[in-house]
C-alpha cells in the first residue's frame, strides 16, 4: 500500500507493552490483502496520502471504535462501521478507543510492513546488511555526513537535538526491508511496477520510526527523497513542507549515492557531486549544499574516510 501509513503512537503516559498492535494476514490474492488489525488500549495511527493513485484502503470497525480528525471536525466510528481511505491529500490521525479490531482490506501490500513494526531497528539494519550491503554501508555514510553538515551549519543549522537527527539518518531507508532482494540489487533500470516499491520505502521508513522516536524523526526519513521544487517523491512535496533537517538528510543521501560503487552508476569524486549539488539550487537546498562544498573543498570530508563497509 503505498503511500498510506498505518503508524501507531502511543499516548503519553501508556505503557507501550500494553498497546502493542498486531496485524493477522486472514487472506491475500496477488497484491490484494485483508487483514485483522488488533490495537489493546488508547492509541493513535496515522492515514498519509498514497504516493499511488490506484491505491485504496478499507477499515471495517468490528471491535472499539476509532476516531478521524477531519478539516471539518471529528468523525466517529463504533462496530460495524467502515471507512474508505483512496486519493487522499493530507496526513490524518485516527484515535482508537480501548481495544480495537478493525478489518482492513488493501490493493497494496502493508501485511509484511505491520507484522514487523515492532521488530527493534537494529535488527532490521542488520536484515538489510544481510540482503543488501550497499543499503547498510549507505546508512553509515550518510549519518556521518548529514552530522558533518549540522555540525558546520551552527546556529543556522535545523532546530532539532543532534542525536535525533543522527537517528533520521541512520535509519532513513530501513523501509527498504520490505523492497524485494532482486529489485534492490537490479543492475538495470527498473519496470514501474517495481519502482513502486522503491517509491515506498520512505514511507515504509516513516511509520517504523514514529511509534519508537516520534513525528519529527519520521518525518525526516519519510521526506528525504522529496526535492525543493516538488520534483521528489513519495508526495512531491515543495519547500515550505519540507523540514530543514530533512533537507540535510536529502543531500546527504544524494551526496553519497553519487559517490558510491552501486554497479551500475558513475562514480563521482566528492568535488564533483558537491558541485553538482551546488548546481542544483531548486531541489537541493542551498544553503546545505554550500556547507557540504565548504567540508570537502576544506578536506574536512575526504574521499575514504571514515565509513565502515
Ligand atoms: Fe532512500
Ligand atoms: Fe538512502
Amino acid at each position: 500500500m503505498d503511500g498510506i501509513q498505518f503508524n501507531r503512537k502511543a499516548v503519553a503516559g501508556e505503557p507501550a507493552a500494553e498497546n502493542e498492535p498486531s496485524a493477522h494476514l486472514l487472506a491475500k490474492q496477488g497484491d490484494l490483502e485483508v487483514m485483522l488489525y488488533r490495537i489493546t488500549g488508547e492509541s493513535v495511527v496515522w492515514l498519509y496520502p498514497a504516493s499511488d493513485p490506484d491505491a485504496i484502503e478499507y477499515f471495517f470497525i468490528h471491535k472499539g471504535g476509532v476516531e478521524l480528525a477531519m478539516d471539518d471536525g471529528l468523525q466517529s466510528l463504533g462496530p460495524g462501521e467502515s471507512f474508505t481511505v483512496s486519493g487522499l491529500k493530507q496526513d490524518v490521525p485516527v484515535k482508537m478507543h480501548g481495544d480495537t479490531e478493525i478489518l482492513y482490506v488493501t490493493n497494496c501490500p502493508a501485511y509484511e510492513s505491520l507484522a514487523h513494526i515492532d521488530e527493534s531497528l537494529q535488527e532490521l539494519l542488520t536484515r538489510i546488511n544481510e540482503k543488501d550491503h550497499y543499503t547498510s554501508r549507505h546508512s553509515k555514510a550518510v549519518l556521518q555526513y548529514s552530522l558533518a553538515i549540522y555540525d558546520a551549519m551552527e546556529d543556522h543549522g535545523p532546530d532539532i537535538p543532534r542525536e535525533d537527527l543522527a537517528f533520521a539518518a541512520l535509519f532513513h531507508d530501513v523501509g527498504k526491508c520490505f523492497v524485494p532482494v532482486e529489485i534492490l540489487k537490479k543492475p538495470e533500470r527498473l519496470e514501474q511496477a517495481e519502482f513502486r516499491y522503491i517509491l515506498r520505502h520512505p514511507v515504509d521508513s516513516g511509520r517504523m520510526l514514529q511509534p519508537k522516536f516520534g513525528e519529527q524523526i519520521a518525518e525526516i526519513a519519510r521526506n528525504h527523497h522529496e526535492r525543493l521544487d516538488g520534483s521528489g517523491y513519495p508526495r512531491g512535496l515543495r519547500e515550505e513542507d519540507i523540514s530543514l533537517a530533512s533537507q540535510i538528510v536529502a543531500v546527504a543521501d544524494s551526496f553519497d549515492a553519487m559517490t558510491s560503487e552501486r554497479g551500475y552508476n558513475v562514480v563521482k569524486t566528492f568535488l564533483e557531486a558537491a558541485q553538482e549539488l551546488v548546481s542544483l539550487p531548486l531541489q537541493y537546498d542551498s544553503r546545505i549544499t554550500n556547507v557540504l562544498m565548504h567540508l570537502v573543498s576544506s578536506g574536512a570530508l575526504e574521499e575514504g574516510g571514515a565509513i565502515g563497509t
